[in-house]
């Protein structure tokens, strides 16, 4: 190096960074991905006999972090010294297939401790991300920690909403525990929000049904759709209300929530504020097409399958509630009946006061197509 003249050192560096670096480092990535899928189809290959294919499966899990092979390796190689990077994907992906494998992984390498500490920890919105990993596992230990959070009224709602999410949401056998602590007023104040969320989207028809009665807070006082429509509210109040009140499970408008029912961006346009007040008072009512509910059973004798449904030639799609899909065998369906109720919940409204629901009102009838600049 130090025989080379400035110039020609200048010319050599601009002409590596050009050329020789970046496709010399894809060609060494390429040749990476080439071991790694070679040797995770060997059954019987010992990792740390080959220093070379070590250094190979290293660089490689560097570059790809929550790759397509990234679980696999570390799972098939049980590397133990991988868990910072596979915990980091199940926090961050907690919602993606991909995050709740990562949570599995963890668990696998008995390395699930790092979710109980960042559980545990004064990042609050960390603790809830690792509270939802948690609800993907089944181990009692995570239990008793999410139980713990859930107890300590120090801890944010935030995170304390997140561990009842974990232990009541992904088991429906828990939720008329649930229920009857939230009777018997043994729940937390500021968890009836997060408890009235998950009971009202119950898979239980009978547990829905007393969450509505029980955290009814309108209703009774509801006044006519001809009054309410005259009533002025606060959008932004209702845009708030449209993330709490469980819309968005269903529902999407501008860049939040799910698409299960309608998308509702440009939901104004469509429909004026009566229509809106009857859609949520009385979903039934007038069923918006193409979302109509079907409850389809299949030959095989397995619960009945509830959602929405499209078809091809041969196979039939429900999506349920939540946004899961299940397709099957058009030749395996036993029969198909249309629901006459709308999978849209009747009786939303009675989550709220009468305040709220002219908010939340008034909030949908802003959404509207965007004018053409
Ligand atoms: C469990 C899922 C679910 C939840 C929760 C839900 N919806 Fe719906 N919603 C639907 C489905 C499915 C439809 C379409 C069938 C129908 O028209 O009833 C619908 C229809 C609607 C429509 C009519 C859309 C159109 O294009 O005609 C409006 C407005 C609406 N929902 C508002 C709301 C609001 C506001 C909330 C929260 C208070 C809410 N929904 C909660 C599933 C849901």
């Amino acid at each position: 190096m130090r025989l080379l003249s400035l110039r020609a050192a200048t010319g050599w560096i601009c002409a590596w960074s050009i050329f020789g670096a970046p496709l010399s480092l894809q060609a060494d990535e390429a040749k990476d991905t080439l071991i790694v899928e070679t040797i995770l189809r060997l059954e019987d290959f010992d990792l740390t006999g080959s220093e070379k294919a070590q250094a190979a499966v290293g660089r490689y899990l560097e570059n790809n972090w929550g790759g397509e092979r990234y679980l696999d390796l570390i799972t098939r190689f049980d590397l133990k010294s991988e868990a910072p990077g596979v915990l980091k994907l199940a926090l961050e992906k907690t919602d993606d297939p991909v995050g709740m494998e990562a949570a599995k992984v963890l668990d696998a390498l008995g390395a699930a401790d790092l979710l109980v500490a960042t559980l545990h920890g004064k990042d609050a919105a960390a603790a809830a991300r690792a509270a939802k990993a948690m609800s993907h596992l089944e181990n009692q230990d995570l239990n008793t920690e999410l139980s713990k959070v859930l107890a300590d009224s120090s801890r944010p709602v935030m995170v304390r909403s997140a561990a009842l999410a974990a232990i009541y949401g992904s088991h429906p056998d828990r939720q008329p525990k649930l229920l009857a602590k939230v009777k018997a007023d043994e729940l937390a104040k500021d968890l009836r929000q997060a408890a009235s969320e998950l009971l009202m989207l119950s898979r239980d028809p009978k547990v829905r049904e007393e969450a509505q009665s029980l955290f009814a807070v309108g209703g009774s006082d509801l006044l006519a759709v001809t009054e309410l429509v005259k009533r002025k509210g606060d959008p932004a109040r209702g845009e708030q209300l449209f993330a709490t009140k469980t819309c968005i499970v269903c529902h999407q408008a501008g860049e939040i929530g799910i698409n299960f029912g309608p998308g509702l961006s440009e939901i104004g346009d469509k429909l004026n504020k009566e229509a809106l007040y009857k859609a949520i008072i009385e979903p039934s009512s007038a069923i918006s097409m193409g979302f109509e509910g079907w409850e389809i059973t299949l030959k095989d004798k397995t619960p009945p399958l509830l959602g929405i449904v499209t078809e091809t030639e041969e196979n039939l799609t429900v999506t349920m509630i939540g946004g899961a899909k299940r397709t099957v065998l058009k030749s395996a369906v036993a029969s198909k009946n249309k629901l006459a109720q709308s999978l849209m919940y009747p009786g939303l409204h009675r989550l709220m006061t009468t305040d709220e629901l002219v908010d939340l009102v008034d909030y949908l009838s802003t959404l509207k197509k965007k004018p053409k600049s």
